[in-house]
């Protein structure tokens, strides 16, 4: 298929463009660039030895949407462009809202204007507000606890709807618990602006000295070593997962279908910590903080159901999801010296 990937250009997204190319389909990224960088699409046709066309556009611009789809004959969107980090949310809700709620119900109308309804969207385990059972499964009830996970709750009710009003929707709601890792090249992988929200990019740049030591946040939950307990899972099985989907959705026969992708184990931030120091040979200064406010002691998947449906199960483990990140960031470091050296 010809696939559009909204926030083609980010973390989730370019890893997710190397596995629909590795699976035969051909991919256009769509970014407004806000969070990621043009000379990712380099790296990408690097990767896949595909050309990748990137169109820069906005999802809140409708014209730009169906011009992207249109041009390139899009038969299906994946859809990851969305702001993201919690704390900024709380702090800028409107602007959460407006990108990421307003933002997704433009691209579907653009998407209808132009007669495509296949569409994957990243939704996220933090839909499950408090777990009030373990493992989670799709049938937990939903709730949020920040405007950035109602933004993610919201989206899924919409589409929800949509898919009721029109069985001719093609629709997998997709979420992830923790994505970590990066492609094996160390071409691309998660690299945020300013202090990192989440702990393997934290980790990573502690360990290249870009940080002094790293925060963990509270040694007092209720779990095996008292730090919290999360379900961290490779982006490239997430990636594969997306193929998985995209082929399930598109041969079956549902408007809409949910699935947690996640490996089903949990891991604390002090199993992070020791793995990555034993893996990549390094050490990890870190500290204890005092617990995030909305912060749960243990989330991790049930994947029996995109197991059963979608056959996919999660084949990389800790090691690799550590590794991966070291050699993304190591990477990272050698490009920018020599862009440095270059200037
Ligand atoms: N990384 C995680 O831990 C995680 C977990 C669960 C869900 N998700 C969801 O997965 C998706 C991708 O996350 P990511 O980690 O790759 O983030 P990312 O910030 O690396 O990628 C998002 C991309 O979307 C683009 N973008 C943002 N707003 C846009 C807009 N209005 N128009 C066009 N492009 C826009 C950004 O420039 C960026 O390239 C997001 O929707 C996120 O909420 C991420």
């Amino acid at each position: 298929m010809k696939v559009l990937l909204t926030g083609g250009a980010g973390y989730i997204g370019s890893h997710v463009a190397v596995a629909l190319a590795a699976a035969g389909h051909d991919i256009i990224c769509f970014d407004n660039l806000s969070n990621s960088r043009a000379d990712v699409i380099d790296r990408l046709e690097t990767i896949t030895g595909k050309p990748i066309p990137l169109v820069v556009g906005d999802i809140r611009d409708r014209a730009a949407v169906r011009g992207a789809i249109g041009k390139h004959g899009a038969e299906a969107v994946v859809h990851f462009a969305g702001l993201k980090a919690v704390g900024e949310s709380v702090a800028e809700p409107i602007r959460y809202y407006d990108n990421n709620v307003r933002g997704t119900l433009s691209m579907v109308e653009a998407m209808i204007e132009s007669g495509v309804k296949t569409l994957v969207f990243s939704s996220s385990a933090t839909v499950y507000g408090q777990p009030k059972y373990l493992p989670l499964d799709e049938a937990h009830p939903t709730s949020a606890t920040n405007p950035y996970g109602r933004t993610k709750l919201m989206i899924e009710e919409m589409l929800a709807d949509i898919a009721g009003a029109d069985p001719g929707w093609r629709i997998a709601v997709l979420r992830y618990f923790n994505p970590v890792g990066a492609h094996d090249s160390g071409l691309i992988g998660e690299d945020p602006s300013g202090i990192p929200n989440n702990l393997m990019p934290f980790i990573s740049r502690v360990a290249a000295g870009r940080l002094p030591e790293l925060s963990v946040f509270g040694n007092d939950y209720d779990t095996p070593d008292g730090t919290g307990v999360r379900d961290y899972v490779h982006v490239v099985d997430l990636a594969e997962g997306h193929v998985a989907a995209l082929g399930a959705i598109a041969a079956g026969d549902a408007p809409l279908g949910i699935w947690n992708l996640g490996t089903g184990e949990g891991y604390s931030v002090l199993d992070m910590i020791a793995s990555f120091e034993r893996v990549n040979g390094v050490k990890i200064p870190y500290r204890i903080a005092p617990r995030r406010a909305g912060d749960v002691a243990s989330c991790y998947a049930s994947p029996d159901r995109a197991r059963d449906e979608l056959g996919w199960t999660a084949q990389r483990g800790l090691d690799a999801m550590c590794g991966s990140s070291w050699t993304f960031e190591r990477t990272l470091a050698m490009r920018n010296a020599k862009g440095k050296a270059g200037e």
